[in-house]
């Protein structure tokens, strides 16, 4: 069930000062009546981490499994958090497997989804990069408070201040996955050699695909073929794409799509600052620790 407690709570008004005026604490609390599956597959990410990326990956590796099928036989559901409560019965008509994105914390999430051993994938992404999408995210989405001002910005993802709290915090609560249900899957991985790590999720997944497909799903879901199709869309015509928590505007997620860029944006003393607030818990985290950041 989730738990709404104190930091959780924050971390909801937080998502609520955002304007969003569609998660609350009341609303969380009806995920106690979700009925997990054994086979549903979690999405879960801190906002900005490449949650988009991953979601058509994983499209296109079920689609090989089944290529006639319309959906390729993979239902991917609104965010958990922005579950309608009286449509929550719908979600029991959907054909599984269920791909279900949330950008929740670990204890927040419906226990359910754990005893049942759910696969869940976390994508991570260096938080300094994650900071600066998150920049220019909030400067164009009108659910988002306007922060014009870089340094004001990266001091309230500092505080945690930000939809969806602390990145940090949201790491830690996954963390200590132990069940062998979990992959980490990083954003920097990906950029690297993404045929790899399209292979490694279909191994995880126990979707079998062949060398070409996964020449086939690297090359649909680069950053450039992805940006391309949004712009072709007229609006949110395809339910089955939207991931977003906090817009349905698809053209506001493809923004650079790069490795690196926080370094034009971070002041030497900005650089200081960050790995004096978080260094110390972002090395406690075995994940994190192998992000370079
Ligand atoms: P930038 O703002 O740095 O460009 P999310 O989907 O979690 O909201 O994450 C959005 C971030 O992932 C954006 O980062 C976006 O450009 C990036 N992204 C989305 N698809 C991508 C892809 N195919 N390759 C690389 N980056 C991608």
């Amino acid at each position: 069930q989730p738990q709404a407690e104190s930091g959780s709570a924050r971390t909801m008004s937080l998502v609520k000062d955002a304007k969003t005026e569609r998660v609350s604490i009341d609303r969380l609390r009806t995920l106690d009546r979700f009925d997990a599956r054994e086979d549903d597959v979690l999405l879960v990410s801190y906002p900005k981490s490449g949650t988009h990326w991953l979601a058509e990956i994983l499209k296109n590796l079920y689609h090989c499994r089944s290529p006639t099928h319309p959906t390729g036989q993979v239902t991917l559901t609104q965010p958990l958090e922005f579950q309608d409560p009286s449509k929550l019965g719908e979600l029991k008509n959907l054909p599984s497997p269920r791909l279900i994105p949330t950008h929740l914390p670990k204890n927040m999430v419906p226990r359910e989804l754990q005893t049942k051993q759910c696969k869940v994938i976390y994508v991570i992404r260096n938080p300094k990069d994650t900071a600066v999408s998150m920049f220019h995210y909030y400067q164009q989405n009108p659910h988002l408070p306007k922060v014009d001002k870089w340094a004001t910005f990266l001091d309230m993802f500092l505080k945690g201040e930000v939809v969806y709290g602390s990145w940090v915090d949201h790491l830690l609560s996954w963390d200590r996955s132990d069940n062998g249900n979990t992959l980490f899957v990083y954003y920097e991985s990906l950029k690297k050699d993404l045929p790899k790590c399209v292979q490694e999720i279909s191994e995880f997944l126990g979707v079998k695909v062949t060398e070409d497909q996964v020449r086939e799903i690297s090359k649909k879901s680069s950053f450039r073929e992805m940006k391309a199709r949004v712009e072709k869309e007229k609006e949110r015509s395809d339910a089955n794409h939207i991931v977003c928590a906090l817009t349905s505007d698809r053209k506001l997620i493809f923004r650079k799509g790069a490795v690196g860029d926080w370094k034009n944006h971070f002041t030497q003393d900005q650089n200081s600052q960050f790995e004096a607030l978080l260094g110390e818990k972002i090395n406690s985290s075995e994940l994190a620790s192998s992000v370079e950041y």
